[in-house]
């Protein structure tokens, strides 16, 4: 089996897949409040999913991120989660995670940690119960934090993933980093970034850079940079006086497209060889016109041939080239 390896030498290792457009959330920066969610035989069902990500673990993905939407949302989605975990203990998958809202963390901490899942990324902006529920708009922290509570309680790891927000967390920066260093959590901070229907307005006002947030951090910390890198767009510092590690993901910035290892699958089935560009295939074309696996590897390894060298989001020309028209919740996060 000739392992996926893209036209500039990068193997391609890690697989991101969105299980559901849907949340029970309607972030700001992510939703519009009424949104039309995509008609369930749109969707790849629990059996798709597993063909689709078990053909890409064939070829050479090792690390497997399931995302939304909402993933703990979708029905049965424990299922596929029971499922899937096989190729954990074979070996073939040296890592299977989730990006979450955490909303549903206390049902699920428990079975996710026993299946061999060891970390999960919390979205979390703020620890301000209103203004949680002003960025959320349906969200109630509590219930996150309760769902936070019960992973650290079954042994998984916890990133939090904070958007950073001018005007909205810019004063919790240093409360943030206090909690995630008591609870003993991860912390990483997220640019936002131009997707959807957002208003171009909306998005210039709320950007705040995370040159200007780590100038803070400085203001107070020794920030020691890590060489460490995860092939994606998110760079570390350690915080000397905490031993606090603190990521930075910059998807605006291009500083991570050479090591690039990662493809996304969307909700429906459509590959997208980078974040930051149009260009895609259908993989649920091949995977209803047979239940063998031949026509989807195929159609993978042809559109992985066209990976781009890089991408193209760019905040200082000001206008809408380079900005999604998807949203992040049919991409995945
Ligand atoms: N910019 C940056 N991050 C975003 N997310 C959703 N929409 C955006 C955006 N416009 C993040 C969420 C979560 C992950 C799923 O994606 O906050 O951390
Ligand atoms: Fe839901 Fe995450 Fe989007 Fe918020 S950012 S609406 S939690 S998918």
């Amino acid at each position: 089996m000739i392992k996926l390896i893209d036209p500039f030498a990068r193997p391609i290792s890690y697989l991101r897949v969105s299980v559901t457009d849907r949340c029970d959330f309607r972030c700001t920066y992510c939703m519009a409040e009424h949104m039309q969610f995509l008609p369930k035989k749109d969707l790849l069902t629990l059996e798709e999913l597993d063909r689709l990500c078990s053909t890409f673990i064939r070829l050479g993905v090792e690390k497997l991120r399931i995302t939304g939407g909402e993933p703990l949302v979708r029905r049965d989605i424990m299922t596929f989660f029971k499922t899937i975990a096989r190729h954990l203990d074979t070996g073939a998958l040296k890592e299977l995670t989730l990006t979450t809202n955490g909303s549903q963390l206390a049902r699920f901490a428990g079975e996710l940690a026993a299946i061999g899942i060891r970390r999960v990324n919390v979205s979390l902006d703020t620890l301000d119960a209103a203004k949680f529920q002003a960025i959320t708009r349906w969200g109630r922290l509590p219930q996150v934090l309760e769902g936070i509570e019960a992973a650290r309680k079954s042994g998984l790891r916890v990133k939090i993933n904070t958007v950073a927000l001018k005007g909205f967390n810019e004063e919790e920066l240093f409360p943030l980093l206090d909690w995630c260093a008591s609870e003993d959590h991860d912390l990483t901070f997220i640019e936002v970034m131009p997707m959807g229907e957002m208003g171009e307005e909306m998005r210039l006002d709320q950007y705040w850079p995370l040159k200007d947030l780590r100038a803070r951090l400085a203001e107070r910390f020794t920030l020691t940079d890590l060489a460490e890198r995860s092939g994606g767009p998110a760079r570390y510092v350690r915080i000397e006086e905490t031993g606090q590690k603190v990521g930075f993901i910059t998807p605006l910035t291009h500083n991570f497209c050479e090591s690039c290892n990662r493809v996304r699958v969307t909700c429906t089935g459509e590959l997208f060889m980078c974040l930051g560009q149009e260009d895609n295939a259908d993989l649920r074309a091949p995977l209803r016109a047979s239940p063998e696996d031949t026509l989807l590897e195929q159609a993978i390894r042809a559109a992985i041939s066209r990976k781009p060298k890089g991408h193209d989001f760019d905040y200082s020309r000001q206008s809408v080239k380079g900005q999604m028209s998807r949203h992040m919740s049919h991409t995945g996060g």
